[in-house]
């Protein structure tokens, strides 16, 4: 099958027995029988450091030194026709490897560009941008407290890959979810990457 172009999946959870972990395999499997190349990118599998260092931060807005120290990323990221992000919600936003990734790879010239004062896309090549999140609580709860997880995919990365066809597939209410409902869930992150 000619490939429909390459996807750099996110994922972080660090256990292989979390629902999270059954949400990437079916990502990951279903994205690879359709025909697209997979960078699977399993941030605690390889490793990745979330903290920007003092001297990252000081370089931050140096073009183009800024992206040394995680040069791999940037390079994969931009690789990327597509983008998407499997993660559980923790504490109403990104578990801190994949907070951390954002902090230290979407950096200026890379995910957003300074121009005239305001900022503009840099990760124009993602066409697609989905998002499988998993939450504790009820969606009520969530909306309640703003859903911040829901805005930050939806709107801040979203932007900074210039506006491409977003989807975000949250499964609320995990504290009390039974079979069906995750079977039913995984269902849906199947067809949703199949119609990807
Ligand atoms: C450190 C931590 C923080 C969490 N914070 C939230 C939260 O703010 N809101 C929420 O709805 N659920 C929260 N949860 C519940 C997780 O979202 C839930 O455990 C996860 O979605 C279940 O998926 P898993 O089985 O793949 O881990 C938290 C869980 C952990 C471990």
């Amino acid at each position: 099958m000619s490939s429909k172009g390459r996807v750099l999946v996110l994922y972080a959870h660090p256990c292989p027995e979390s629902f999270n972990a059954a949400v990437h395999e079916v990502v990951v499997e279903t994205l690879t029988k359709s025909g697209w190349e997979v960078d699977d990118c399993d941030l605690n599998v390889e490793g990745f450091s979330p903290v920007l260092t003092e001297a990252e931060r000081r370089a931050y807005h140096d073009i183009p030194e800024n992206i040394e120290p995680v040069r791999e990323y940037v390079e994969r990221v931009q690789a990327a026709d597509a983008l998407v992000m499997v993660f559980p919600v923790w504490n109403f936003g990104y578990p801190a490897i994949l907070k951390g990734f954002l902090d230290r790879v979407f950096l200026p010239d890379v995910s957003f560009k300074l121009q005239d004062g305001g900022v503009r896309p840099g990760l124009t090549n993602i066409k697609k941008l989905y998002a499988c999140t998993t939450y504790g609580g009820t969606r009520f709860r969530a909306m309640m407290n703003g859903d911040p997880p829901r805005k930050c995919v939806t709107r801040a990365v979203w932007y900074a890959c210039g506006m491409p066809k977003k989807k975000y597939i949250g499964l609320y209410d995990m504290n009390n979810n039974q079979e069906p409902q995750l079977k039913a869930h995984l269902e849906r992150v199947r067809r949703a990457m199949e119609a990807f």
